[in-house]
């Protein structure tokens, strides 16, 4: 017999909260920070966040596979597997920019059953659970009832490699500019997507993330009544290079916006 999701979820949410505290004692001191690439940081909180959710996570659940953004581990073969951002906004954090959180996502054949997500400084605990709602604080979470684009505030981040194809990048962003009442990047994918979630934002996009970056946070869209697909409008599935997510209402219109913008440039 399997645990009910909400044991996971205790399980995620214990993870989180251990790589918060972490995050919490460490913030604005001085750390060690090394150039993953020319513009990608990892610190030495990343690491000891990302310890941490291990030493969690696999003395509860031995057998349930990892996928985790600092350390590339061996498959074991089970249909649960944990996806693991130790420290979502390292940039803010070497920065001392106060935007950055912990989240944990358990996928069971492929599909995500429960995530956490925790914003440290805030003292923010965003859970949510297959078909049992998202929550802050115990609070139950609703997007946004905003259906007028011109109105809506979204929010975006960019890829490391951006440099790589920058024209593109921020065309799609100068896109949006134009029908948005305005644009936000705050810098940690995850806590964008809980902002969805809450109602504090009205609709995010962004490309070439990693599953690590969003799965907690697109159970929580999902489960606060929003919607979350690619920019075409199919299913992310278990994919993360290309996420509109949205209260539902804005769906349509900010899929036209892709659409305009892949007629545009082909
Ligand atoms: C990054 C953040 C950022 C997003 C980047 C991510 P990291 O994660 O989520 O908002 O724009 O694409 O890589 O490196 O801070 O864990
Ligand atoms: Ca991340
Ligand atoms: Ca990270």
């Amino acid at each position: 017999m399997p645990d009910p999701t909400w044991k996971y979820l205790a399980v995620a949410t214990e993870a989180v909260l251990a790589a918060g505290a972490i995050q919490k004692a460490r913030y604005g001191q001085r750390i060690e920070i090394h150039q993953k690439g020319e513009i990608d940081l990892v610190t030495e909180v990343d690491r000891a966040c990302e310890a941490t959710i291990l030493d969690i996570l696999r003395s509860r659940f031995p057998g349930h596979d990892i996928v985790t953004e600092e350390t590339a581990l061996p498959k074991i073969g089970s249909p649960y597997v944990w996806f693991v951002d130790p420290l979502d906004g390292t940039t803010n954090f070497a920065h001392g920019y106060p935007f950055f959180c912990a989240s944990v996502a358990l996928t069971l054949n492929g599909e995500v059953v429960a995530g956490a997500v925790y914003d440290p400084l805030k003292e923010e605990l965003f859970t949510a659970e297959k078909g049992g709602g998202a929550h802050m604080n115990g609070a139950r979470l609703g997007v946004s009832s905003s259906r007028d684009l011109l109105r809506s505030l979204l929010v975006t981040g960019f890829p490391y490699d951006l440099r790589d194809d920058l024209d593109r990048t921020l065309r799609l962003f100068n896109r949006f500019m134009g029908h948005a009442r305005a644009i936000r990047r705050d810098g940690a994918a995850a806590l964008d997507l809980c902002y969805l979630a809450a109602g504090r934002v009205d609709g995010f996009w962004e490309e070439r993330l990693q599953l690590w970056d969003i799965l907690a946070g697109i159970l929580m869209v999902e489960e606060a009544g929003g919607r979350v697909s690619r920019f075409d409008g199919t299913p992310v599935g278990l994919r993360a290079d290309e996420v509109l997510a949205t209260n539902v209402l804005l769906h349509q219109p900010m899929l036209d916006v892709l659409r305009q913008d892949r007629d545009a440039s082909s």
